[in-house]
């Protein structure tokens, strides 16, 4: 889920990045051709004339020829590619977000993000929104071992270290889901520690700022009772928080608008009900080695706890069928 290529730029970082690629590949590529088309003709002169071509060759052309080929023509385009490399490092420097702009922070974990809006008091997990054309101000660490922040459709990678902040900027010049990887190798499940970043106008971005600062309304917390009751009583209060809630956790990911996220475990299944149960039940069969452990809940309390998990982040159906909102206009 969502798109993930970086010669499909969606940001002026990204975009300098695509064309001192795509610079990279035309001189390479006519390089190539010239230099194997040299070598074939050579090859197929050889093979016609059987003469000593060494000898065919006078020595003084021969040696412009090297020092022409093998030194002048190389020492250019070293030189212009070096160019243009340093004017994609001053794009990529700067200018910083200004000072209004929206701080963002993204933490590494074994493996997922944790994504504070620390000015909003908003935590979201593997998910990052920010408004169309604006450049945000983006702060990234790491929780445990070092990570790498990556959206290859917005900018290029930054590494995630404890106990470092690393601050750059991201901006995105049209709307769109652009996935990001974690790009360093940090454990059993790097592979699986995907993000989704979304970039939306900005009357959509208030709005789900509006309703991310929400915490779980009353009658949405009496409404799934039993559900918040399995929910305290089977430990998931011991690493997840709910706001508005008995439950602080703070070693997994927040949940309190778990069922407004597009993804569960990080990228890896699409954020349903089936698809929640079997994490819940068993993370570890889905993902070996994550925190989360085996949790052995059946029927009607592993329903009520689905219907209360579900039933926290936006507009969901009930289980009646009628459909709902948390309280907060959309
Ligand atoms: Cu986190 Cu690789």
């Amino acid at each position: 889920m969502g798109e993930l290529n970086s010669l499909n730029p969606a940001g002026p970082a990204a975009a300098e990045i695509a064309f001192l690629w795509w610079l990279l590949f035309w001189i390479a590529t006519v390089v190539f051709v010239i230099v194997f088309g040299l070598l074939l003709f050579e090859l197929l002169r050889r093979n016609t004339e059987s003469q000593n071509v060494q000898q065919d060759i006078k020595k003084g052309p021969r040696d412009r020829f090297i020092l022409i080929g093998g030194g002048l023509i190389p020492a250019l385009i070293l030189i212009v590619v070096f160019g243009f490399a340093l004017r994609s490092m001053i794009v990529l420097a700067g200018p910083p977000a200004p000072d209004e702009a929206i701080t963002i922070q993204a933490v590494g974990h074994q493996w997922w993000w944790e994504i504070r809006y620390p000015n909003e008091d908003i935590i979201t997990t593997n998910e990052l929104w920010l408004p169309v054309g604006e450049r945000v101000r983006l702060e990234v660490t790491g929780g445990d071992v070092i990570h790498s922040f990556w959206v290859p459709n917005l900018h290029g990678k930054i590494d995630t270290i404890p106990g470092q902040t690393n601050v750059f900027w991201l901006e995105a010049s049209r709307d769109g889901i652009f996935r990001g990887e974690c790009a360093e190798f940090c454990g059993l499940q790097h592979a699986n520690m995907a993000f989704m970043v979304r970039a939306v106008e900005r009357a959509e971005f208030e709005g789900w700022l509006k309703r991310q600062r929400a915490p779980v309304p009353e009658f949405v917390q009496e409404q799934y009772a039993v559900g918040k009751a399995v929910f305290q009583a089977e430990g998931c209060v011991g690493c997840h928080a709910v706001r508005g809630t008995p439950a602080q956790g703070q070693l997994g990911p927040d949940l309190t608008h778990i069922a407004s996220r597009m993804t569960l475990g990080a990228g890896i299944l699409e954020n349903n009900r089936g698809n929640l149960a079997g994490w819940t039940i068993n993370a570890q069969a889905h993902k070996p080695g994550n925190k989360m452990p085996p949790i052995y809940i059946e029927g009607e309390r592993l329903q009520a706890l689905l219907d209360y998990c579900q039933s926290l982040g936006g507009v969901k159906p009930s289980p009646s069928g009628d459909s709902f909102s948390d309280g907060v206009e959309v």
